[in-house]
C-alpha cells in the first residue's frame, strides 16, 4: 500500500468501523502506521467510551490447571511451578478488600481446576455479588449448565480468550483441546446473557498477520464485549521457552484496529505488555485501550500465578494501586471509570 492508500484505509477504519481481511493485513505489515493508527484509535476510544478508564480487582484464586496449553506457565505438566489454591474464605476477603479499596468489578481468574466445582463457584460468587460489585469469570471451558448456573449465581461477565482462530494453531498450542469447543463456550456465554470477553495471543509461533486479521473479523463477528490483547512472552518452563516474544508494535497496532472495528468494546491495557516493555500499559491507554486488571491477591500466590516470566507488577502492594492509578490516569488526562463498567454502547 502507499501511504495515501493507507491512511485512507485508517480513515475508512475510523468511519465506517469495518475493514476487509486485506486491508487489516496491510495494517499490520506496515510498521510505520503504528502512531497514525494509535491516534485514529485513540480518537475512537474517546468518542465512544470516553477518558474514563475501568479499574477491576483481579483476584487469581488457582494456579492448577488440568489444561496443556503449550504457552502456558500454569499447564498441567511444569512441574517447576508452586502450586497453591485459595481457601474460599480466602477468596472472599480478597474480594471485600477489592471492594473497599474502591474497585465495582471482581475479576475471579484461574486455571481450569475441577476442585472448583460449579457447586463450590456458585457459593463463591454468590456472596462476591453480594458486596454489591460486578463479578467477571475467567475460569476455561465448562459446560452450558455450569455456565448457566454460574450465571444465576450472579456473574456478569466471562473472559475466555480464543487465543487464535486458526484451526492449524490452535491444534498446535493447545494438545486435547479442540477450537470448535472452545467457540461454542464463547456461544453459550453470549447466549446466557453474559458479557463475553476474548481476544488473542499475539506473537504465538505460526501466527501471522492472516492469522490475526482472521481473529480480528472473528471477534467483530461475534460482537465481542471485552478484547484482551496480549503478546506472547516465552515460558522456559513451558515447550515453547525458547521461542521469541510477540512483537510490541504488532501488539500495538493490533489493539489499535481492534479499537476502530469494535469502537464500544472494554479494551484492558495487558500486564502482558507491561511486561514486555515498561510503560507500555501506559502506550495501549493511548492507542485504544479503556480498561485497567490490577492484581488484588496477596501474598505468594502473586508470585506463583506465573503465566510467564518476570510478570510487571508480582511486587506492587494491592492496597496502593488505585491510588497509584488514579494520579497516573489524572497526568494523562484520563480518569477512574465510575460504576461497574459494563460496556456501553451508546456513544459519548
Ligand atoms: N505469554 C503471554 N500470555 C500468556 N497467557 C498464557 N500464557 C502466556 C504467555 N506465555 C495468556 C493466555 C490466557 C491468559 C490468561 O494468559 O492468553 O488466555
Amino acid at each position: 500500500m502507499t501511504d495515501k492508500e493507507i491512511f485512507s484505509t485508517i480513515e475508512k477504519a475510523a468511519i465506517t468501523h469495518e475493514l476487509s481481511k486485506g486491508e487489516i493485513v496491510a495494517l499490520l505489515q506496515c510498521k510505520r502506521v503504528e502512531e497514525d493508527l494509535a491516534a485514529a484509535a485513540d480518537l475512537t476510544r474517546k468518542k465512544f467510551v470516553g477518558d474514563g478508564v475501568h479499574l477491576r480487582g483481579l483476584i487469581e484464586f488457582t494456579n492448577y490447571c488440568k489444561r496443556s496449553c503449550a504457552y502456558c506457565g500454569l499447564r498441567a505438566a511444569n512441574k517447576r511451578l508452586t502450586r497453591y489454591r485459595l481457601k474460599d474464605e480466602e477468596i472472599l476477603n480478597l474480594a471485600k478488600k477489592a471492594k473497599a479499596y474502591g474497585y465495582e468489578t471482581v475479576v475471579l481468574q484461574g486455571g481450569e481446576d475441577d476442585f472448583f466445582s460449579c457447586d463450590r463457584l456458585f457459593n463463591i460468587v454468590s456472596k462476591i455479588k453480594a458486596l454489591d460489585v460486578a463479578v467477571t469469570l475467567s475460569v476455561g471451558e465448562r459446560s452450558f449448565e455450569d455456565y448457566k448456573k454460574l450465571k444465576e449465581a450472579g456473574a456478569d461477565r466471562f473472559l475466555l480468550r480464543i487465543e487464535t482462530t486458526n484451526q492449524a494453531l490452535y491444534a498446535r498450542h493447545h494438545q486435547g483441546m479442540s477450537l470448535e469447543a472452545r467457540k461454542r463456550c464463547l456461544e453459550n456465554l453470549k447466549e446466557l446473557g453474559y458479557e463475553v470477553g476474548t481476544g488473542s495471543l499475539i506473537g504465538l509461533p505460526g501466527d501471522s498477520a492472516e492469522t490475526l486479521a482472521e481473529d480480528l473479523l472473528f471477534f467483530k463477528e461475534i460482537d465481542a464485549d471485552m478484547l484482551g490483547m496480549g503478546p506472547f512472552l516465552p515460558n522456559p518452563d513451558t515447550p515453547l521457552g525458547a521461542e521469541k516474544a510477540g512483537s510490541f508494535s504488532v501488539t500495538r497496532r493490533l489493539l489499535s484496529i481492534t479499537r476502530l472495528l469494535l469502537p464500544t468494546a472494554n479494551i484492558p491495557a495487558t500486564t502482558a505488555v507491561e511486561t514486555l516493555r515498561e510503560g507500555g500499559r501506559d502506550i495501549m491507554l493511548n492507542s485504544g485501550a479503556n480498561v485497567v486488571m490490577s492484581n488484588v491477591t496477596e501474598g505468594a500466590a502473586r508470585e506463583f500465578y506465573a503465566l510467564y516470566p518476570g510478570k510487571s507488577g508480582v511486587h506492587d502492594k494491592p492496597e496502593d494501586m488505585r491510588g497509584m492509578w488514579e494520579e497516573k490516569l489524572k497526568s494523562m488526562g484520563r480518569f477512574v471509570a465510575k460504576g461497574k463498567g459494563f460496556r456501553n454502547l451508546t456513544p459519548y
